[in-house]
């Protein structure tokens, strides 16, 4: 496999379902990881299976279902979670153990009141005991964004040599800067004996609102799996998003650094998703947003009435989203009228665009858009139609 293949580990699934009020049942989630498999991702996180019963039914059920992505079920360092996980993955084709514990100073004196090298200790415990369940066993090292990083290597280090193929560095908190996250992954990178034979994971939180950004620094420095969730749901403010990031990547090829994302499926699984947890998307969301391709000010649906590319970095067809639309607004010009207009069935000399236009922004001064049956009216109205 070429080393600029970034592989997209989507926990959707997972962390995006720990969202209050986003929880599905075993059907739902179905539907999604099918979606997912379709879509191109690597990995599905499919959940935790000792976390609830009706969590490792949905695993055990996705695990039978899915056909290419690896599936992978969550523990801590738990030697009955592990043992649960394997249970529930036993139908996997490719299954995969995501297995680890806290690492920074916060986490190992408050959560377990753990000396480091007892952490050390239980790090290694669990990833041989998974490993005696499973070929594919991912390590997480828990706050490892805010992780001493010469701890963090040993840590990684010590995973690797007890059979971690995979070493996550989440960025629990969403607390790192890019430059700060990126220089993270370069220097396991570059310390960590036995690296080169494993895989570095991005899992970056949003609080701070730099998920993504993050996530693209890691895969700059050497990371090849990045954790994302559709929509970027999860925990708190969210994960990394799995369209902001494939697009990134696709839409910069000169990084040379590529997914297996079918681009056209974005917005489709975007609304499944939101539909299906009852999470909206935001309008001004990059890439699947209501708004993501829509032009509202004369400047802008000038510009793209002339020519696309002028305000669009990416073709909306790419995305799987509908045609570009030009809104009309107050703050529309007299291009964009006339580009509406002639949609629906009126082709106006520029004197009967100066009329109309004034009718048009008296009737947008005082409504938040104007449709096209507003269009209709406003043309019956007018003086143009006397
Ligand atoms: O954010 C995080 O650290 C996690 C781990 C459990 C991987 O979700
Ligand atoms: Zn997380």
């Amino acid at each position: 496999m070429s080393s600029n293949r970034v592989y997209i580990f989507d926990t959707t699934l997972r962390d995006g379902e720990q969202v209050p009020g986003c929880k599905l049942n075993t059907e739902e989630k179905l539907m999604i990881a099918n979606q997912l498999d379709t879509l191109g991702v690597d990995v599905i996180e499919a959940g935790f299976p000792v976390s609830s019963p009706g969590d490792f039914k949905s695993v055990e059920a996705i695990a039978k279902l899915v056909k290419n992505a690896t599936v992978c079920g969550l523990t801590r360092a738990v030697e009955n979670d592990i043992k649960v996980a394997a249970e529930a993955l036993i139908y996997a084709k490719r299954p995969r153990i995501h297995t680890g514990i806290g690492t920074s100073e916060s986490h190992m004196k408050y959560k377990f009141k753990a000396t480091p090298d007892q952490i050390i200790e239980r790090a290694v415990a669990a990833v041989k005991y998974a490993k005696s369940f499973v070929e594919d066993v991912e390590f997480y090292a828990e706050d490892a964004g805010r992780t001493d990083n010469e701890f963090l290597a040993r840590v990684c280090e010590a995973a690797i040599k007890a059979g971690a193929t995979i070493l996550n560095i989440p960025d629990t908190t969403g607390y790192c800067l890019p430059e700060e996250y990126g220089a993270k992954i370069k220097y396991l990178k570059e310390n960590v004996t036995g690296i080169h034979n494993a895989i570095l994971s991005c899992h970056c939180h949003n609080d701070l609102g730099l998920a993504t950004a993050n996530s693209i620094s890691g895969v700059m420095n050497g990371a090849r799996q990045i954790e994302c969730t559709i929509n970027g749901i999860g925990e708190r403010a969210g994960n990394t998003s799995l369209e902001e990031v494939t697009m990134i990547l696709k839409q910069h090829p000169y990084l040379d650094l590529n997914t297996n994302i079918n681009s056209k499926m974005l917005t489709g699984i975007s609304q499944l998703v939101s539909e299906t947890m009852g999470m909206p998307v935001q309008p001004n969301k990059a890439i699947v947003g209501a708004n993501a391709f829509s032009h509202s000010s004369g400047i802008h649906q000038d510009g793209v009435i002339k020519h696309r590319e002028t305000y669009e970095i990416m073709d909306p067809k790419d995305v799987g989203a509908a045609n570009s639309s030009i809104v009309l607004t107050a703050r529309s010009g007299r291009a964009a009228l006339a580009y509406r207009a002639k949609n629906v069935g009126y082709e106006l000399t520029k004197l009967e665009l100066d009329i109309i236009y004034s009718d048009f922004l008296n009737f947008a001064d005082k409504n938040k858009v104007v449709t096209d049956t507003d269009i209709h009216q406003i043309m019956k109205t007018s003086t143009v139609s006397k």
